[in-house]
């Protein structure tokens, strides 16, 4: 595997090896200290971050590794109009491996594409954020001893909530998975990730009602309602307050539920929740650190410049990998999605695959996954 843009690029076995690899690295740090001597990441984060940013770096480090970093779009190129395409490239020149972040829908597609060493998709706009699944994964491995037979009640902005979307599509590929989708009717699960739930059997149901919910669940996923990417203001205003996690809610859930939160924190988890044992978020940071030290490891050994241990067996539980089957379309439609890559990326070719839904030929774009109207 040469990049991770989506959490699916990984097989069930290839995310049983990360966590097996993370919690090594965490009981035997030592061991793991030299592996990255003489090896270069590169962090190019166009839009704000400090768990994803600094944990890439403090992995790279603690593996013995040098880091180069442009911590803003200001402070790069991109301020002058340079395309994503070419600042891979440029990158390239100058590292074994990069981390992105970018605010456009599809944007980590387009730079592995032009990268000639591994890439890593640190957020695309509203779309992906594979590697905080990957500290979820290990977070959840974690607290309920167990990646399969949970409920999981997703909380807030479904919609733009990329590491809401990674996780569906990783946790689909588990056995005996329950989602219950907790938001507001205006930020409900897109509708190409609710298509990854029915393609996979997965019995969900959506509701705004945080309450009702609780009690059934065994993680409850809670997430920041996010300002940077509402279109419209005074919806944002309207929306803000509507789910607060609080010591009273609590008192509804299984005294084992664990609740997960990829952080930034606004309001939506109050500060006092967090003395209770259940609150696994800054655990869930600290285990963000651990799968990107094994995610770095692994990149770079599929690349042959490292060597690492052999594969472990494929987890209980697990149903196996998916493969993307794409019918690509060049060029005959044009994407809609304001936030899509294809807006801003000059001479980047429209591309589309068609999918089956509902019995139905649906044709979505190849960078950001929206729907195109025919
Ligand atoms: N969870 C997460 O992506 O945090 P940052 O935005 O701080 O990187």
């Amino acid at each position: 595997m040469k990049s991770l843009i989506d959490i699916v690029d990984l097989s069930i076995q290839e995310l049983q090896l990360l966590i097996e690899t993370a919690k090594d690295i965490s009981q035997n740090p030592a061991k793991y200290h030299h592996m990255c001597d003489t090896k270069t990441l590169a962090t190019l984060f166009f839009e704000p971050s400090t768990r994803t940013r600094m944990s890439f770096e403090a992995a790279m480090f603690e593996l013995g590794g040098n880091v180069i970093s442009m911590s803003s779009a200001g402070s790069s190129s991109a301020a002058k109009g340079e395309s994503v395409a070419d600042t891979a490239k440029i990158v390239s020149c100058y590292a074994d491996i990069i981390a992105m972040r970018h605010p456009k829908d599809g944007s980590a597609y387009v730079a592995a594409s032009n990268a000639s060493v591994p890439f890593i998709n640190g957020g695309d706009g509203g779309h992906c954020h594979p590697t905080q699944t990957l500290a979820d994964l290990l977070t959840i491995d974690r607290e309920k001893g167990r990646l399969h037979d949970l409920t999981i009640g997703l909380c807030g902005d479904l919609k733009y909530g990329r590491t809401v979307h990674s996780l569906i599509s990783a946790m689909c590929r588990y056995e005996n998975i329950r989602f219950v989708l907790i938001s507001p009717e205006e930020l409900k699960v897109p509708d190409y990730v609710i298509r990854v739930l029915q393609n996979s059997g997965i019995p969900y149901s959506e509701t705004a009602d945080l309450e009702g919910a609780l009690p059934q669940l065994d993680i409850l996923y809670m997430t920041r309602i996010q300002k940077e990417r509402f279109a419209d203001a005074d919806e944002y205003e309207r929306l803000k307050n509507s789910y607060v996690l609080n010591t009273e809610k609590m008192k509804l859930a299984k005294a084992d539920m664990a609740v997960l939160h990829p952080l930034p924190r606004v309001n939506e988890i109050s500060v006092a929740v967090d003395a209770d044992p259940r609150a696994a978020y800054f655990r869930q940071a600290l285990n963000g650190k651990y799968m990107r030290m094994a995610l770095i490891l692994k990149l770079l050994s599929d690349a042959g410049k490292l060597q690492l241990p052999a594969t472990v067996p494929l987890a209980k539980g697990a149903k196996g990998a998916d493969e993307k089957q794409l019918k690509l379309i060049p060029g005959r439609y044009v994407c809609a999605n304001p936030r899509c890559i294809t807006t801003t990326e000059q001479e980047l070719p429209q591309i589309f695959f068609e999918a089956e839904e509902d019995g139905q030929t649906v044709c979505r774009c190849l960078y950001c996954e929206e729907k195109v109207e025919r």
